[in-house]
């Protein structure tokens, strides 16, 4: 399946980014923790080379937990730190505010500096769609207070007071999604963070169900979600045979009785993104 996206604009991001962390202590990259790695952007650790980083998982609330604490195991091995989040409800953002100055301390005794409070600055990074501002707002909605500019930094950019000790800059780093890997644009796909509709969406949905199907556990969640005989799935040969039942299921018919394809797959990956099957992790 190709995807054609080229975000030219990014590169002027990208370009962005770099004058702003001039400025900033802790770099905070937020993650779809349905699909950790993929939504991670592979220029992000070249881009911020030296500077302390936390990668939030966030959209914890959509995410399976047991895939979650293998990941959080890897990124603490490449000496990493995590912190799960979920933005809508704002679980996660204390524990987050926390990590953010305790690292940002260390940034500050690293450099032995004398300074009672300092000031930690954190840049929140990411690709489109993962929660940037969602965490944002929730952060600054705690105790918030807008503060003058910082020379250097863009103006419209506005540093944000969040608790005693952090400044975060209201506009997060935008990135771009690794759109080159196929694998990863399906699994980006699959989670809404990117449009499914710039692809085929029923290639799409036959992927989905794929990924689905290489775990037992995932296959009993779809037969719930759908009210699937077990056995019959179990017995399929081709993953358009589930379409066929779902699409039977939910009168998803065109005329003659037809399968209507493309709304079992709409149902589908809309059910699929909004973790309406369950929770679904992808890495
Ligand atoms: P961005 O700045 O990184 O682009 O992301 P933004 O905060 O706008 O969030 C993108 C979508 O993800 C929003 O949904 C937002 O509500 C949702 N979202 C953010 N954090 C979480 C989370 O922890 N859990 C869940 N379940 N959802 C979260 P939206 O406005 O409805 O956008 P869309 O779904 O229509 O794309």
């Amino acid at each position: 399946m190709k995807i054609n996206w080229y975000p030219g604009h990014m590169v002027t991001a990208q370009n962005e980014i770099k004058a702003s962390l001039k400025l900033i202590d802790v770099v905070v990259e937020i993650v779809d923790s349905r699909i950790p790695y993929s939504s991670q952007n592979k220029v992000a650790a070249k881009l911020t080379e030296g500077k302390k980083k936390i990668v939030v998982l966030n959209k914890i609330d959509l995410a399976d937990l047991a895939k979650v604490t293998e990941c959080e195991k890897r990124f603490k091995e490449e000496g990493i730190n995590t912190v799960r989040v979920d933005a809508s409800s704002g679980k996660g953002i204390k524990e987050l505010l926390l990590a953010i100055s305790k690292i940002g301390a260390s940034v500050y005794a690293e450099k032995n500096s004398k300074l009672p409070n300092p000031i930690v600055r954190a840049l929140i990074i990411g690709i489109p769609n993962v929660g940037k501002s969602t965490i944002i707002n929730k952060l600054s909605n705690k105790t918030s207070a807008k503060v003058g500019n910082k020379p250097g930094v863009t103006v419209r950019k506005q540093w944000i007071r969040v608790g005693s000790n952090i400044e975060l800059l209201d506009t997060p780093g935008i990135l771009w999604p690794n759109l080159d890997d196929q694998d990863a644009g399906l699994k980006l796909a699959l989670t809404g963070n990117i449009k499914q509709e710039i692809l085929d969406i029923e290639e799409l949905c036959a992927e989905g169900l794929k990924e689905i199907l290489k775990s037992e556990k995932y296959t009993k969640m779809l037969v719930d979600r759908y009210k699937l005989d077990e056995e019959e799935i179990a017995n399929v040969e081709q993953v358009s045979e589930i379409m066929d039942i779902i699409g039977k299921k939910r009168g998803c018919l065109l005329r003659g009785g037809l399968i209507n394809y493309e709304k079992v797959s709409t149902i589908f990956l809309d059910d699929f993104k909004n973790g309406r099957i369950g929770k679904i992790s992808l890495e």
